[in-house]
This record gives structure tokens, C-alpha cells and sequence, in this order.
């Protein structure tokens, strides 16, 4: 199917954003969401830009295998911190962005937000941008911070953004499915922010957690890690089971079919 916009994909429900970091991802994400009959957001971080060396190539994967695939699905640039890479991927067949500036200063990510989403809007790009920095990885912000639903609302009203992730409990990055998060407040930040609400570092939090937090107002639900965990492990598995193996699709494979399996389990979860 053609790429369908991220707009139109939270405007449907509550979905999965899960990271492409190579083509097995893209082909596992979209496998799983066929088979859920799910739609889902493919995202390419700026880390996996800077891990392959340029954005076009990742991206052209992912975009040419969700047109072969059956399921809906966006394609989104996640975590992007520089606002070149924000102008390329309009070239690159992205529906949508985040920009980060969530480690910046207040006044500093309201101004830069501003601008890129200003920019983002004039060529057509939907704007994910974070407040309140989310734990975990590259040394981002204590994982005790939390989003306040005023400061959300007034960041929103003056950058224009069209979604907002917010800091409710997760951190980046867990191994261990042990979050928890704070679905009250979840509620409150609904109440007060008029966009969608974006859930990072979702690979730490429980099955039902998830399924409460998006009762409770989370519309984008980015896992990565968790995806990841499962790919190795297979991997691993099938490496050891016969260590004379050399062909890369007789590893690659398993890893692939294990992400899949997850991604029809964990989209199923959101159906209800
Ligand atoms: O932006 C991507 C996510 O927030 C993924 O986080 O690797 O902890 O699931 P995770
Ligand atoms: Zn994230």
C-alpha cells in the first residue's frame, strides 16, 4: 500500500511506532502488522541515520517495503536533533518527523520547535516534538522527570507542534518490562494538550500497562529496544545451535520472524 499519512493513522486509534534500523525490521514491523491487520509507523531515528551513514538509502527500504506490504503504515523520522536531517527527510518520502529538543532549555525548544515545525508545515510534514526529557539513553534527562499538562499545553499553543511526547514514567532503552507509569497523569496531560500524545521508551512497560496507558489518552506507542531484544535473542539462538552457519538469511531469518511474531502479538494488544 502506499504510505498513508501519520495524521490519518492517529486519527483511526491508538498505534505502534516501532524503530527500522535495517530492512529485516521494516520487513518484520509490516509481516506483523499484515497479519494483525494493524497499522503502524516505521520510524528511522537519527542514531540509525548516523549508524548507516545516510538517510536515504534505510529510508527507500522501508518506504518500497511497506508499498509491497498489505498493511497501512507511516513512515516517520524519530528522535532528529538536527534540522538538516529534518529538511532531508521531506525528500525521502517521510509523512512526519520528531524534533528533539527536549534537552534543551525551555526557551530554546520553543523557539527551535517553532521554526522547524513552521518549516515542517510549509512542506507538508507532521511535527512530533518532546517535552519533559525522557530517561535513558545518551544521557538523557532522571528518569523521575514528568511532563507538567500547563507547560505541555502552552508548549503546544506556541510551537504549533502536532504531537507531543511526554515524560510519564518510561525511560529509554529497559531490558526488563518493569515501568511504571503514571496514568493519572496520562489523563491529565490529555485533558490539557489538544494533540496526540507520544509514548517513548515503551520497551520497559507491560502489556498492560500499554493497553491502560492508551485507554488513558497515549496515541503513539514508540518501541524499539524490546524488538531489538527479541532479534538478538533469535539470533543468538539460531548461531549457537550450529556454529558452522556462515550464511547471513540462515540467522537473519529467525531474528526476523521473532520481531514479527511480537508485532502482531503487541498491535492485537491495542484492538481491544
Ligand atoms: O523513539 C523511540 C522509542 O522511544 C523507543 O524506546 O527502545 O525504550 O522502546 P525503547
Ligand atoms: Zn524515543
Amino acid at each position: 500500500m502506499p504510505l498513508v499519512p501519520l495524521s490519518r493513522i492517529l486519527d483511526a486509534g491508538p498505534v505502534f511506532a516501532f524503530n527500522v534500523i535495517q530492512i529485516e525490521h521494516a520487513e518484520a514491523i509490516l509481516a506483523g502488522a499484515e497479519q494483525a491487520k494493524a497499522s503502524v509507523v516505521l520510524q528511522i531515528s537519527e542514531n540509525a541515520v548516523r549508524y548507516h551513514g545516510a538517510l536515504a538509502p534505510l529510508a527507500a527500504a522501508a518506504r518500497l517495503a511497506a508499498e509491497r506490504s498489505g498493511a497501512d503504515a507511516a513512515l516517520h523520522l524519530d528522535h532528529a536533533t538536527d534540522e538538516r536531517l529534518v529538511r532531508e527527510a521531506a525528500e525521502h518520502g517521510f509523512g512526519s518527523v520528531m524534533y528533539d529538543g527536549s534537552t534543551l532549555p525551555w526557551a530554546e525548544n520553543l523557539r527551535t520547535t517553532a521554526e522547524v515545525t513552521a518549516w515542517c508545515h510549509e512542506h507538508g510534514l507532521f511535527v512530533e516534538a518532546e517535552l519533559g526529557a525522557i530517561g535513558g539513553k545518551d544521557g538523557a534527562h532522571a528518569p523521575g522527570v514528568r511532563t507538567d499538562p500547563a507547560e505541555a499545553a502552552e508548549f503546544v499553543a506556541r510551537t504549533g507542534v502536532d504531537a507531543l511526547a511526554v515524560a510519564v514514567g518510561s525511560e529509554h532503552a529497559m531490558t526488563s518490562r518493569t515501568a511504571r507509569l503514571d496514568l493519572e497523569l496520562i489523563g491529565r496531560l490529555h485533558a490539557a494538550v489538544p494533540v496526540p500524545l507520544v509514548l517513548h521508551g515503551s520497551s520497559g512497560v507491560p502489556d498492560e500497562t500499554l493497553v491502560a496507558a492508551a485507554a488513558a489518552g497515549m496515541r503513539k506507542i514508540n518501541v524499539s529496544t524490546h524488538l531489538n531484544r527479541l532479534f538478538t535473542e533469535a539470533v543468538r539462538d539460531a548461531l549457537a545451535a550450529d556454529p558452522k552457519l556462515v550464511d547471513p538469511r540462515r540467522w537473519l531469518a529467525p531474528g526476523r520472524d521473532a520481531v514479527a511474531a511480537e508485532v502482531a502479538r503487541l498491535s492485537g494488544l491495542l484492538k481491544g
